[in-house]
């Protein structure tokens, strides 16, 4: 894990940012740095999760802190995290945003069209900016697109995982189709580093710290 400084050059429409940052900074799907704004009193740190790619830095999904400027100076500490790690084999990959935008799994996109996957994107919001040969599917379809997929990626809030566990389907049936993997989102005020415990999650006979067990854990961690 490193530090350094970067910059927020733009904030896009879906309030996503292009950070600017040195290059070893720049978090693979799935990880995160921690910001924190340069001269701001604000304890708090940020999560930013790597959306897409930009010049001299990266497309941040959309960041919660509307305080941040174009030209804001940020303080960063990361990549942090394990981040999503899509099997070379993947030939037919379902992105799944469950209760949130799919911006966090686009980084997914280039690696899984450069090995020629088909890609099924599942979730309720607007995406806008796809390539052409991604199919987009509502929620409604999530089920069907994840047992025909031989990996999925999950993107949902930690309150709801239940849920999306749930309508899965029965463990066996989870268990006995390809790979999944599952970002949990919850806030993550240290990244780890104060062991604060904010970020916890309890799992049937066990509990993890998202913010660095995952946040991506791999579905059969989670059954
Ligand atoms: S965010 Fe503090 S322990 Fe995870």
């Amino acid at each position: 894990m490193k530090t350094g400084k970067g910059q927020l050059h733009e904030i896009y429409l879906d309030s996503g940012a292009w950070i600017i940052c040195p290059p070893e900074l720049i978090p693979a799907p799935g990880q995160y740095l921690l910001a924190h704004a340069g001269g701001s009193d604000s304890p708090l740190v940020v999560p930013v999760f790597f959306s897409d790619s930009a010049p001299n830095g990266f497309r941040s999904a959309p960041l919660l802190k509307s305080a941040w400027l174009p030209g804001t100076r940020l303080n960063l500490r990361g990549p942090i995290g394990h981040g999503f790690s899509i099997s070379a084999s993947a030939r037919k990959v379902a992105l799944i945003a469950f209760d949130d935008s799919p911006a966090r799994l686009r980084g997914l996109i280039s690696s899984a069209l450069k090995q020629e996957a088909e890609i099924v994107l599942v979730c309720n919001s607007v995406a806008d900016e796809l390539p052409e040969a991604i199919e987009v599917q509502p929620l409604q379809a999530m089920v069907d697109i994840f047992h025909w997929a031989d990996y999925a990626a999950m993107d949902v809030r930690r309150e709801n995982l239940h849920q999306l566990m749930e309508m899965l389907g029965k463990q066996e049936h989870v268990r006995a189709r390809s790979e999944a993997q599952v970002l949990v989102r919850a806030p993550m005020p240290c990244g780890a580093l104060a062991e604060c415990g904010v970020c916890a999650l309890t799992l049937r006979h066990k509990w993890k710290m998202i913010c660095k067990d995952g946040p991506v854990f791999d579905i059969e961690e989670l059954l």
